[in-house]
Protein backbone atom coordinates (compact mmCIF):
# COMPACT_ATOMS: atom_id res chain seq x y z
CA UNK A 1 0.00 0.00 0.00
CA UNK A 2 1.32 3.38 -0.92
CA UNK A 3 -0.36 6.17 1.04
CA UNK A 4 -3.18 5.07 4.07
CA UNK A 5 -1.09 6.07 7.11
CA UNK A 6 -2.19 7.18 10.58
CA UNK A 7 -4.90 9.56 9.87
CA UNK A 8 -5.55 8.81 6.10
CA UNK A 9 -9.48 8.09 5.60
CA UNK A 10 -9.83 6.11 2.61
CA UNK A 11 -6.29 3.60 3.01
CA UNK A 12 -7.79 1.78 6.17
CA UNK A 13 -11.45 1.39 4.44
CA UNK A 14 -9.51 -0.49 1.42
CA UNK A 15 -7.31 -2.51 4.16
CA UNK A 16 -11.07 -3.41 5.40
CA UNK A 17 -12.39 -4.03 1.87
CA UNK A 18 -9.38 -6.01 1.14
CA UNK A 19 -9.39 -8.29 3.71
CA UNK A 20 -13.01 -9.26 4.30
CA UNK A 21 -12.96 -12.11 2.21
CA UNK A 22 -9.69 -13.96 3.41
CA UNK A 23 -7.90 -13.86 -0.17
CA UNK A 24 -5.69 -10.77 0.60
CA UNK A 25 -2.90 -9.42 3.01
CA UNK A 26 -1.31 -6.42 3.55
CA UNK A 27 2.56 -7.05 3.38
CA UNK A 28 3.94 -3.92 2.60
CA UNK A 29 3.87 -0.20 2.68
CA UNK A 30 5.41 3.35 2.29
CA UNK A 31 2.29 4.24 4.01
CA UNK A 32 2.84 8.38 4.88
CA UNK A 33 4.14 11.56 3.21
CA UNK A 34 7.29 11.72 5.99
CA UNK A 35 9.16 8.62 6.96
CA UNK A 36 8.84 8.82 10.98
CA UNK A 37 5.21 8.61 10.28
CA UNK A 38 5.17 5.96 7.74
CA UNK A 39 7.35 3.95 9.99
CA UNK A 40 4.63 4.03 13.09
CA UNK A 41 1.92 3.96 10.74
CA UNK A 42 3.53 0.27 9.41
CA UNK A 43 4.03 -0.68 12.73
CA UNK A 44 0.58 0.24 14.19
CA UNK A 45 -0.73 -2.15 11.86
CA UNK A 46 2.40 -4.71 12.41
CA UNK A 47 3.84 -4.82 9.12
CA UNK A 48 7.79 -6.64 8.98
CA UNK A 49 10.03 -3.16 9.40
CA UNK A 50 12.09 -4.61 6.56
CA UNK A 51 9.10 -4.28 4.66
CA UNK A 52 7.91 -0.63 5.88
CA UNK A 53 8.95 1.99 3.68
CA UNK A 54 9.72 5.84 3.81
CA UNK A 55 9.50 6.17 -0.16
CA UNK A 56 7.12 4.63 -2.10
CA UNK A 57 10.54 4.20 -4.46
CA UNK A 58 11.84 2.50 -1.80
CA UNK A 59 9.13 -0.24 -1.15
CA UNK A 60 9.23 -0.82 -5.17
CA UNK A 61 13.11 -1.13 -5.19
CA UNK A 62 13.07 -3.46 -2.35
CA UNK A 63 10.10 -5.73 -3.78
CA UNK A 64 12.13 -5.97 -7.16
CA UNK A 65 15.17 -7.64 -5.50
CA UNK A 66 13.19 -10.08 -3.77
CA UNK A 67 12.82 -13.73 -5.52
CA UNK A 68 9.36 -13.24 -7.57
CA UNK A 69 7.32 -15.97 -5.11
CA UNK A 70 8.27 -13.30 -2.11
CA UNK A 71 7.14 -10.00 -4.24
CA UNK A 72 3.95 -8.10 -3.39
CA UNK A 73 1.08 -9.24 -6.24
CA UNK A 74 -0.37 -5.65 -6.15
CA UNK A 75 0.07 -2.29 -5.32
CA UNK A 76 -2.91 -0.03 -4.06
CA UNK A 77 -2.51 3.48 -4.44
CA UNK A 78 -4.56 5.49 -1.57
CA UNK A 79 -2.08 8.81 -1.90
CA UNK A 80 -3.61 12.66 -2.21
CA UNK A 81 -4.42 12.53 -6.29
CA UNK A 82 -1.60 13.57 -7.59
CA UNK A 83 0.41 11.02 -6.74
CA UNK A 84 -1.57 8.63 -8.55
CA UNK A 85 0.32 8.96 -11.74
CA UNK A 86 3.88 8.55 -10.46
CA UNK A 87 3.53 5.64 -8.09
CA UNK A 88 0.49 3.53 -10.58
CA UNK A 89 2.91 4.27 -13.69
CA UNK A 90 6.41 3.36 -11.68
CA UNK A 91 4.52 -0.06 -10.85
CA UNK A 92 2.97 -0.90 -13.59
CA UNK A 93 6.08 -0.27 -15.67
CA UNK A 94 7.83 -2.64 -13.03
CA UNK A 95 5.32 -5.49 -13.97
CA UNK A 96 3.22 -5.16 -10.67
CA UNK A 97 -0.37 -5.19 -10.55
CA UNK A 98 -2.55 -2.17 -9.36
CA UNK A 99 -4.98 -1.27 -7.36
CA UNK A 100 -5.80 2.80 -8.11
CA UNK A 101 -8.49 5.19 -6.09
CA UNK A 102 -10.00 7.75 -8.45
CA UNK A 103 -9.81 10.03 -9.78
CA UNK A 104 -6.97 8.43 -11.77
CA UNK A 105 -4.87 10.98 -12.67
CA UNK A 106 -4.94 14.82 -13.48
CA UNK A 107 -5.09 14.46 -17.38
CA UNK A 108 -5.87 12.54 -20.17
CA UNK A 109 -2.31 12.94 -21.26
CA UNK A 110 -1.53 11.01 -18.38
CA UNK A 111 -4.08 8.45 -18.55
CA UNK A 112 -2.64 7.70 -21.84
CA UNK A 113 0.84 6.94 -20.43
CA UNK A 114 -0.56 4.74 -17.89
CA UNK A 115 -2.75 3.22 -20.63
CA UNK A 116 1.04 2.42 -22.67
CA UNK A 117 2.40 1.47 -19.72
CA UNK A 118 -0.23 -1.06 -18.75
CA UNK A 119 -0.48 -2.30 -22.21
CA UNK A 120 3.26 -3.03 -22.31
CA UNK A 121 3.72 -4.56 -19.06
CA UNK A 122 0.06 -6.69 -18.88
CA UNK A 123 -0.88 -6.25 -15.48
CA UNK A 124 -4.10 -5.87 -13.94
CA UNK A 125 -5.48 -2.39 -13.33
CA UNK A 126 -8.27 -1.80 -11.45
CA UNK A 127 -10.03 1.89 -10.16
CA UNK A 128 -12.09 1.86 -6.94
CA UNK A 129 -15.04 3.43 -8.23
CA UNK A 130 -16.33 1.89 -5.06
CA UNK A 131 -20.16 2.76 -5.64
CA UNK A 132 -20.51 -0.08 -8.59
CA UNK A 133 -19.48 -2.59 -5.98
CA UNK A 134 -22.78 -2.54 -4.40
CA UNK A 135 -25.29 -5.41 -4.98
CA UNK A 136 -28.46 -3.50 -5.96
CA UNK A 137 -26.25 -1.68 -8.31
CA UNK A 138 -25.18 -4.77 -9.96
CA UNK A 139 -28.97 -5.80 -10.20
CA UNK A 140 -29.53 -2.45 -11.80
CA UNK A 141 -26.78 -2.85 -14.61
CA UNK A 142 -28.30 -6.36 -14.91
CA UNK A 143 -31.66 -5.16 -15.99
CA UNK A 144 -30.55 -2.58 -18.23
CA UNK A 145 -28.48 -5.19 -19.72
CA UNK A 146 -31.25 -7.45 -19.93
CA UNK A 147 -34.10 -5.00 -20.82
CA UNK A 148 -35.94 -4.41 -18.03
CA UNK A 149 -36.37 -0.73 -18.52
CA UNK A 150 -36.54 -0.39 -21.75
CA UNK A 151 -34.41 1.78 -23.58
CA UNK A 152 -32.67 4.27 -21.39
CA UNK A 153 -33.60 7.78 -22.36
CA UNK A 154 -32.87 9.63 -18.97
CA UNK A 155 -30.18 10.02 -16.04
CA UNK A 156 -30.02 11.73 -12.85
CA UNK A 157 -27.21 11.50 -10.35
CA UNK A 158 -26.68 13.45 -7.85
CA UNK A 159 -24.05 13.32 -5.01
CA UNK A 160 -24.57 15.73 -2.59
CA UNK A 161 -22.27 16.19 0.57
CA UNK A 162 -21.81 19.08 2.98
CA UNK A 163 -18.61 18.85 4.85
CA UNK A 164 -17.28 21.50 2.77
CA UNK A 165 -19.92 24.15 3.54
CA UNK A 166 -17.70 25.66 5.39
CA UNK A 167 -13.62 26.65 4.81
CA UNK A 168 -12.54 23.96 6.85
CA UNK A 169 -9.35 23.87 4.89
CA UNK A 170 -7.86 26.95 6.91
CA UNK A 171 -8.13 24.92 10.20
CA UNK A 172 -6.09 22.32 8.71
CA UNK A 173 -8.39 19.44 7.81
CA UNK A 174 -6.27 17.25 6.16
CA UNK A 175 -8.64 15.69 3.93
CA UNK A 176 -9.92 19.17 2.93
CA UNK A 177 -6.61 20.67 2.32
CA UNK A 178 -5.35 18.87 -0.32
CA UNK A 179 -8.94 18.35 -1.86
CA UNK A 180 -9.37 22.30 -2.41
CA UNK A 181 -5.42 22.70 -3.45
CA UNK A 182 -5.61 22.42 -7.40
CA UNK A 183 -1.92 21.54 -7.52
CA UNK A 184 -3.03 18.09 -5.49
CA UNK A 185 -6.32 18.14 -5.90
CA UNK A 186 -5.79 18.58 -10.07
CA UNK A 187 -8.48 20.60 -12.10
CA UNK A 188 -11.96 20.16 -9.86
CA UNK A 189 -12.76 19.90 -6.62
CA UNK A 190 -16.16 18.40 -5.37
CA UNK A 191 -16.85 17.84 -9.45
CA UNK A 192 -13.42 15.88 -9.12
CA UNK A 193 -13.66 14.15 -5.93
CA UNK A 194 -17.57 13.07 -6.04
CA UNK A 195 -18.80 13.79 -9.66
CA UNK A 196 -16.25 11.46 -11.03
CA UNK A 197 -18.38 9.09 -8.77
CA UNK A 198 -21.09 9.82 -10.00
CA UNK A 199 -20.30 9.53 -13.93
CA UNK A 200 -18.90 5.94 -13.15
CA UNK A 201 -21.91 5.26 -11.19
CA UNK A 202 -23.90 6.15 -14.78
CA UNK A 203 -21.63 4.62 -16.88
CA UNK A 204 -21.52 1.33 -14.65
CA UNK A 205 -25.66 0.67 -14.68
CA UNK A 206 -26.38 1.79 -18.16
CA UNK A 207 -23.06 1.73 -20.22
CA UNK A 208 -24.18 4.70 -21.89
CA UNK A 209 -21.57 6.93 -23.53
CA UNK A 210 -21.30 10.64 -23.55
CA UNK A 211 -21.85 12.96 -26.33
CA UNK A 212 -21.72 16.01 -24.83
CA UNK A 213 -21.43 17.59 -21.67
CA UNK A 214 -22.42 21.10 -20.86
CA UNK A 215 -21.34 22.43 -16.62
CA UNK A 216 -21.47 25.02 -14.50
CA UNK A 217 -18.87 24.64 -12.12
CA UNK A 218 -18.77 27.68 -8.69
CA UNK A 219 -16.62 28.08 -5.69
CA UNK A 220 -19.39 29.15 -3.56
CA UNK A 221 -17.39 29.37 -0.06
CA UNK A 222 -15.25 32.49 -0.76
CA UNK A 223 -11.25 32.20 -1.52
CA UNK A 224 -11.81 28.44 -3.18
CA UNK A 225 -9.44 28.20 -5.89
CA UNK A 226 -11.62 24.90 -6.76
CA UNK A 227 -14.91 24.06 -7.40
CA UNK A 228 -17.33 23.07 -4.45
CA UNK A 229 -20.55 22.85 -6.44
CA UNK A 230 -21.50 21.53 -10.26
CA UNK A 231 -24.35 20.89 -12.13
CA UNK A 232 -23.73 19.11 -15.36
CA UNK A 233 -25.79 18.47 -18.18
CA UNK A 234 -25.20 15.42 -20.29
CA UNK A 235 -26.13 14.43 -23.77
CA UNK A 236 -25.36 10.43 -24.36
CA UNK A 237 -24.18 8.90 -27.58
CA UNK A 238 -27.94 7.52 -29.02
CA UNK A 239 -30.06 10.41 -27.66
CA UNK A 240 -30.62 10.03 -23.65
CA UNK A 241 -30.51 12.74 -21.47
CA UNK A 242 -28.90 13.07 -18.17
CA UNK A 243 -28.26 15.82 -15.53
CA UNK A 244 -25.13 14.78 -12.79
CA UNK A 245 -24.98 17.39 -9.78
CA UNK A 246 -21.61 17.35 -7.36
CA UNK A 247 -22.08 19.42 -4.10
CA UNK A 248 -19.98 19.44 -0.94
CA UNK A 249 -21.57 22.34 0.17
CA UNK A 250 -25.01 20.94 0.47
CA UNK A 251 -25.20 21.70 4.37
CA UNK A 252 -26.19 18.81 6.50
CA UNK A 253 -25.98 16.38 3.45
CA UNK A 254 -23.67 12.87 4.38
CA UNK A 255 -22.52 11.23 1.38
CA UNK A 256 -25.82 10.60 -0.36
CA UNK A 257 -25.49 9.59 -3.86
CA UNK A 258 -28.68 8.43 -5.48
CA UNK A 259 -29.28 7.06 -9.12
CA UNK A 260 -32.51 7.43 -11.34
CA UNK A 261 -32.25 5.89 -14.47
CA UNK A 262 -35.49 6.16 -16.91
CA UNK A 263 -36.06 3.84 -20.14
CA UNK A 264 -39.12 3.62 -22.05
CA UNK A 265 -40.72 0.34 -20.19
CA UNK A 266 -39.80 2.11 -17.05
CA UNK A 267 -37.34 3.32 -13.96
CA UNK A 268 -34.71 2.39 -11.40
CA UNK A 269 -33.58 4.59 -8.41
CA UNK A 270 -31.16 2.89 -5.83
CA UNK A 271 -29.98 5.24 -3.49
CA UNK A 272 -26.42 4.85 -1.55
CA UNK A 273 -28.21 5.66 2.09
CA UNK A 274 -30.49 3.10 1.84
CA UNK A 275 -28.41 0.77 -0.53
CA UNK A 276 -30.06 -2.84 0.55
CA UNK A 277 -32.91 -1.82 -1.56
CA UNK A 278 -33.39 -0.90 -5.34
CA UNK A 279 -36.81 0.69 -6.64
CA UNK A 280 -38.00 -0.65 -9.89
CA UNK A 281 -41.12 1.80 -11.16
CA UNK A 282 -42.62 -0.39 -14.07
CA UNK A 283 -44.75 1.50 -16.95
CA UNK A 284 -47.79 -0.57 -16.13
CA UNK A 285 -47.44 -2.07 -12.77
CA UNK A 286 -46.93 -0.83 -9.13
CA UNK A 287 -43.38 0.37 -7.75
CA UNK A 288 -41.52 -2.69 -6.63
CA UNK A 289 -38.82 -2.76 -4.08
CA UNK A 290 -36.26 -5.55 -4.93
CA UNK A 291 -34.10 -6.04 -1.56
CA UNK A 292 -30.65 -7.38 -1.08
CA UNK A 293 -29.56 -11.07 -1.45
CA UNK A 294 -33.72 -12.06 -2.05
CA UNK A 295 -33.51 -15.14 -4.45
CA UNK A 296 -35.04 -13.58 -7.52
CA UNK A 297 -32.02 -11.14 -8.04
CA UNK A 298 -29.85 -11.64 -11.27
CA UNK A 299 -27.11 -14.44 -9.87
CA UNK A 300 -24.03 -11.50 -10.13
CA UNK A 301 -25.78 -9.31 -7.48
CA UNK A 302 -26.66 -12.51 -5.37
CA UNK A 303 -22.83 -13.30 -5.77
CA UNK A 304 -21.97 -9.68 -4.42
CA UNK A 305 -23.97 -10.15 -0.98
CA UNK A 306 -22.31 -12.22 1.68
CA UNK A 307 -25.12 -11.56 4.31
CA UNK A 308 -28.90 -13.05 4.37
CA UNK A 309 -31.67 -10.04 3.09
CA UNK A 310 -32.55 -8.22 6.10
CA UNK A 311 -28.84 -7.64 7.55
CA UNK A 312 -27.44 -4.48 5.91
CA UNK A 313 -24.72 -4.66 4.14
CA UNK A 314 -22.93 -1.23 3.03
CA UNK A 315 -20.01 0.31 2.05
CA UNK A 316 -16.91 -2.06 3.47
CA UNK A 317 -18.68 -4.75 1.54
CA UNK A 318 -19.38 -2.96 -2.10
CA UNK A 319 -15.47 -1.89 -1.63
CA UNK A 320 -14.66 -5.14 -0.99
CA UNK A 321 -16.67 -6.45 -4.13
CA UNK A 322 -14.23 -4.68 -6.04
CA UNK A 323 -11.02 -6.49 -4.31
CA UNK A 324 -12.63 -9.95 -4.74
CA UNK A 325 -12.67 -8.94 -8.03
CA UNK A 326 -9.10 -8.34 -8.29
CA UNK A 327 -8.22 -11.67 -6.27
CA UNK A 328 -10.57 -13.42 -9.30
CA UNK A 329 -8.69 -12.24 -11.57
CA UNK A 330 -5.32 -12.27 -10.09
CA UNK A 331 -5.81 -16.07 -9.82
CA UNK A 332 -7.47 -16.66 -12.95
CA UNK A 333 -3.92 -15.21 -14.68
CA UNK A 334 -1.46 -16.49 -11.75
CA UNK A 335 -3.28 -20.43 -12.95
CA UNK A 336 -3.97 -19.77 -16.54
CA UNK A 337 -7.56 -20.22 -16.59
CA UNK A 338 -10.49 -18.15 -17.38
CA UNK A 339 -12.86 -15.71 -15.58
CA UNK A 340 -16.30 -17.27 -15.10
CA UNK A 341 -19.30 -14.98 -15.53
CA UNK A 342 -19.55 -12.48 -12.79
CA UNK A 343 -16.03 -12.94 -11.59
CA UNK A 344 -13.31 -10.44 -12.02
CA UNK A 345 -15.92 -7.79 -12.00
CA UNK A 346 -14.00 -4.16 -11.11
CA UNK A 347 -13.80 -1.23 -12.95
CA UNK A 348 -10.38 -0.47 -15.08
CA UNK A 349 -8.18 1.83 -16.22
CA UNK A 350 -10.31 2.63 -19.05
CA UNK A 351 -13.19 3.57 -16.95
CA UNK A 352 -10.76 5.77 -14.97
CA UNK A 353 -8.92 7.12 -18.17
CA UNK A 354 -12.75 8.29 -18.82
CA UNK A 355 -13.46 9.40 -15.25
CA UNK A 356 -10.52 12.12 -15.97
CA UNK A 357 -11.98 13.06 -19.61
CA UNK A 358 -15.12 13.62 -17.98
CA UNK A 359 -13.86 16.03 -15.74
CA UNK A 360 -11.57 18.13 -18.32
CA UNK A 361 -14.38 18.25 -20.17
CA UNK A 362 -16.54 19.28 -17.77
CA UNK A 363 -14.05 22.18 -16.76
CA UNK A 364 -13.44 22.95 -20.00
CA UNK A 365 -17.09 23.51 -20.72
CA UNK A 366 -17.45 25.61 -17.39
CA UNK A 367 -14.79 28.08 -18.46
CA UNK A 368 -16.64 28.52 -21.82
CA UNK A 369 -19.23 30.88 -23.62
CA UNK A 370 -20.60 28.50 -25.78
CA UNK A 371 -21.37 25.63 -22.96
CA UNK A 372 -21.89 22.49 -25.04
CA UNK A 373 -18.62 20.88 -25.19
CA UNK A 374 -17.99 17.77 -27.48
CA UNK A 375 -16.89 14.66 -25.32
N1 LIG B 1 -13.21 5.52 -3.43
C1 LIG B 1 -13.63 6.31 -2.47
O1 LIG B 1 -14.76 6.24 -2.03
C2 LIG B 1 -12.69 7.33 -1.91
C3 LIG B 1 -12.99 7.95 -0.69
C4 LIG B 1 -12.06 8.88 -0.20
C5 LIG B 1 -10.91 9.17 -0.88
N2 LIG B 1 -10.66 8.57 -2.07
C6 LIG B 1 -9.43 8.84 -2.81
O2 LIG B 1 -8.38 8.24 -2.09
C7 LIG B 1 -7.21 9.05 -2.13
C8 LIG B 1 -6.80 9.41 -0.68
O3 LIG B 1 -7.83 10.15 -0.07
P1 LIG B 1 -7.93 10.27 1.53
O4 LIG B 1 -9.18 11.00 1.82
O5 LIG B 1 -7.68 8.98 2.16
O6 LIG B 1 -6.68 11.25 1.81
P2 LIG B 1 -5.89 11.41 3.17
O7 LIG B 1 -5.29 12.77 3.13
O8 LIG B 1 -6.76 11.06 4.34
O9 LIG B 1 -4.74 10.31 3.10
C9 LIG B 1 -3.69 10.36 2.19
C10 LIG B 1 -2.53 9.53 2.71
O10 LIG B 1 -1.49 9.53 1.73
C11 LIG B 1 -0.27 9.76 2.41
N3 LIG B 1 0.74 10.31 1.52
C12 LIG B 1 0.87 11.57 1.05
N4 LIG B 1 2.01 11.69 0.32
C13 LIG B 1 2.59 10.47 0.34
C14 LIG B 1 3.79 9.94 -0.22
N5 LIG B 1 4.62 10.70 -0.93
N6 LIG B 1 4.09 8.64 0.01
C15 LIG B 1 3.28 7.86 0.75
N7 LIG B 1 2.12 8.30 1.31
C16 LIG B 1 1.80 9.59 1.10
C17 LIG B 1 -0.64 10.71 3.53
O11 LIG B 1 0.38 10.76 4.52
C18 LIG B 1 -1.92 10.04 4.01
O12 LIG B 1 -1.61 8.96 4.85
C19 LIG B 1 -7.58 10.25 -2.98
O13 LIG B 1 -7.15 10.02 -4.29
C20 LIG B 1 -9.09 10.31 -2.91
O14 LIG B 1 -9.67 10.90 -4.05
C21 LIG B 1 -11.54 7.67 -2.59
Amino acid sequence: MVGGGLGAFVGAIHRHAAALDGQIELVAGALSSTSERARESGAALGLEPARTHARWQDLLDDELRRPADERIDFVTVVTPNDLHFDVAHAFAQAGIHVVCDKPLVHDSGQASQLREAVLRSGVLFAVTYNYSGYPMVRQAREMVKAGAIGTVRKVVVEYHQGWLATKIEADRNKQASWRTDPARSGLAGALGDIGSHAENLVHSVTGLEIEQICADLDAVVAGRALDDDGSVLLRYQGGARGALLATQVATGYENDIRLRVSGTLGSLEWRQEDPNILHHLPLDAPRQMLTRHSPWLHPHAIAASRLPPGHPEGFLEAFANIYLGVAQDLRARRDGVALTPGQGDYPTLEDGARGVRFIERAVLSARSREKWTAF
